[in-house]
């Protein structure tokens, strides 16, 4: 056996998504972000071009700043009748109770050769190996994805191009309490197995 398949199940079963109400106010600190960007750059990619790209989001005034600018987007880009006070005031305090906070994109490649869907997935991949990361170090990870994080008016505060895409808004924290315990179906239940 190449590694100890035991704590390889482990961490792979125990990263939960742990939302930012949950997260004391221990930080956490830059090495430990830097080895989670170093991780999620070793995500399988097609065509090597490491389409993901992170805004990391680390001292209070830019968790501030992110704060009212997420706040910002909600209503610009929400209708009238669809905004909701209790969704908007989540939006713009999860920065705040947050240790860090990293915004995720992908970055189109320019000649267009690789299907889109295969970069996101790329970017998909790229986030897991962040989020397993954080798990190891006992670091709880949220990633969510509200609608605004879809919009042209975000890849405008994000600065990226309007062929690139948000993947999501990664929340940061040592959670409080005990570690979340959570279930998934036995294989049998999406597993076809052709043996003959
Ligand atoms: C692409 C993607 C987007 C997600 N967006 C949200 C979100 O907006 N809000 C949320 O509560 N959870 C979001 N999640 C997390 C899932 O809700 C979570 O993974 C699921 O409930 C299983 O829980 P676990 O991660 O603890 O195993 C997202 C997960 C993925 C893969």
């Amino acid at each position: 056996m190449k590694f100890n398949l035991s704590e390889v199940n482990d961490l792979i079963r125990s990263r939960r998504s742990i939302p930012p109400e949950h997260f004391t106010s221990r930080k956490v600190q830059k090495d430990q972000i830097e080895l989670m960007l170093k991780n999620a750059q070793w995500a399988p990619n097609h065509g090597k071009t490491q389409p993901w790209r992170f805004q990391v989001y680390l001292s209070d005034t830019a968790r501030q700043e992110l704060s009212q600018a997420l706040g910002k987007l909600y209503m610009e880009t929400t209708p009238d009748d669809q905004q909701n006070d209790a969704k908007l005031a989540k939006l713009v305090r999860r920065p705040l109770i947050s240790s860090v906070v990293i915004i995720v994109s992908m970055s189109r490649q320019l000649e267009e050769k690789i299907p889109e869907i295969e970069e996101i997935e790329a970017v998909a991949c790229s986030i897991l190996n962040l989020q397993l990361t954080a798990t190891a170090y006992g670091i709880g990870s949220f990633w969510s994805s509200p609608k605004l994080i879809y919009t042209k008016e975000m890849n405008e505060f994000l600065g990226i191009t309007e062929k690139d895409k948000c993947l999501g808004i990664v929340y940061l924290g040592y959670p409080k309490g005990d570690w979340p315990k959570s279930h998934r179906k036995p294989i049998e239940y999406n597993t076809v197995w052709k043996t003959q």
